[in-house]
């Protein structure tokens, strides 16, 4: 098959990567010259790095090289089988975009966007022909990262679901299905983990550090706050802004006015070297602890936070149980799906949890999910 990329950037120049491992041309178009040859070096690189590593040998690189175009039309991509966009993440341009590939391929094609935030369904209404449209989110860095979300617009097709699903797996990623709801699954079901968090510390309950160690404590990679610093506070305050705005303001996404400040200060985190740890040569970040919450209390509020966003997402039909799940332990490494770790905790017990919240606060925040409710 011939797949065409659009936009050569951190997320196109993986996703080609991903396609020619899985044996597809590649034709990658970006109207930036520049772009495009950083992606031509960044591939060329990658593969020099996988034949160092023994995973695949000169000669494989040499044909997976030799599979990839790098164009600076749009009319190059006419013969391509299947057509994924990510650039810029405005939704005018992607319209226009779309609009012009629609005009340039057959209505046999697929095109898809990976846009992180933007409807899929708006995307897909500049086309003539939106049935063949999908949202096909991959996560970065695309070649490490197995999730992919499949995402149909309301226009979409549904009869070419498989034949997606397919592709996706013998790309070596695993697939999961969701509604076009504003954040789609990770983003939507992480963002109890950054905004919990970032609550607790404002009250004063806890530091940086007792929150990070108590989400640490129950699997968890790294804590919110080590990882907004990674992610970047830029990145990871314009996503809740977004899932908050999108949402019609619903308070379970309110953004935290500490991480906004963080972010007007330029304390984006690790690429500014300073977050809310700093990464400055030689420092030392304070490990303080406060002892107002013991780390069960702080992690139990967290992760039960987290289970009933799960819960209604299930009541709104964002997803299976099962993928909601995979999402979470491959698209950021959760050490357990949420709707099997809300069962393995006891849905009475973090309902328990949501209640002593709700009537502490009074606030919609936390409100118990029915759905949960009716799972008891
Ligand atoms: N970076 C991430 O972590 C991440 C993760 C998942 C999804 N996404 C989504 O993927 C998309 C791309 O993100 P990115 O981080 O790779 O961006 P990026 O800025 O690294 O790259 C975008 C590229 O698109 C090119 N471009 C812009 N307009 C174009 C046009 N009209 N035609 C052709 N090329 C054009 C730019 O020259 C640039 O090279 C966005 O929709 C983003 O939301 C990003």
């Amino acid at each position: 098959m011939k797949i065409g990329i659009i936009g050569s950037g951190a997320m196109g120049t993986g996703i080609a990567q991903v396609a020619l491992m899985g044996n597809d041309h590649v034709a990658l178009f970006d109207t930036n010259e520049e772009a495009l040859q950083r992606a031509k070096i960044s591939l060329d690189a990658q593969f020099s790095k996988l034949v160092e590593k023994g995973k695949i040998t000169e000669e494989r690189k040499t044909v997976l090289v030799s599979q990839v175009s790098f164009v600076r039309y749009m009319n190059d991509l006419a013969d391509c089988d299947w057509v994924i966009e990510a650039i810029v993440e405005d939704l005018a341009v992607k319209k226009a975009v779309f609009a012009e590939l629609d005009a340039l391929l057959p209505k046999t094609s697929i095109l898809a966007t990976n846009t992180s935030s933007l409807s899929v369904t708006a995307i897909a209404s500049a086309c003539k022909h939106p049935e063949r449209v999908w949202g096909i989110h991959f996560f970065n860095p695309a070649f490490l990262m197995p999730l992919v979300e499949i995402i149909p617009a309301l226009q979409t097709e549904k009869n070419r679901l498989e034949e997606i699903q397919t592709k996706i797996s013998d790309w070596g990623k695993t697939p999961v299905v969701t509604k076009d709801l504003p954040g789609f699954i990770v983003n939507r079901l992480a963002r109890p983990f950054y905004s919990e968090a970032l609550r607790i510390y404002d009250e004063g309950m806890a530091t940086y550090f007792e929150i990070d160690e108590a989400m640490k404590s129950l699997g968890f990679k790294m804590g919110p706050f080590e990882l907004m610093d990674l992610i970047g506070n830029d990145v990871n305050y314009a996503v809740t802004e977004s899932v908050f705005a999108a949402n019609y303001f619903n308070p379970r996404y309110t953004p935290s006015t500490t991480q906004k400040r963080h972010v007007e200060a330029g304390w984006l985190g690790r690429k500014t070297k300073r977050g809310f740890y700093s990464y400055e040569e030689g420092a030392t970040n304070a490990s303080e602890s406060l002892n107002i919450l013991s780390q069960e209390e702080i992690g139990k509020r967290i992760l039960c936070m987290l289970i009933n966003e799960a819960y209604e997402a299930l009541r709104t039909g964002l997803a299976s149980a099962e993928d909601l799940d995979l999402a979470m332990t491959k698209g950021v490494n959760y050490p357990k799906g949420l709707i099997a770790w809300g069962k393995e905790l006891g849905l009475d017990q973090v309902a328990w949890e949501m209640t002593k919240l709700d009537s502490r606060y009074g606030e919609d925040r936390y409100r118990l999910s029915p759905n949960l409710k009716d799972s008891l």
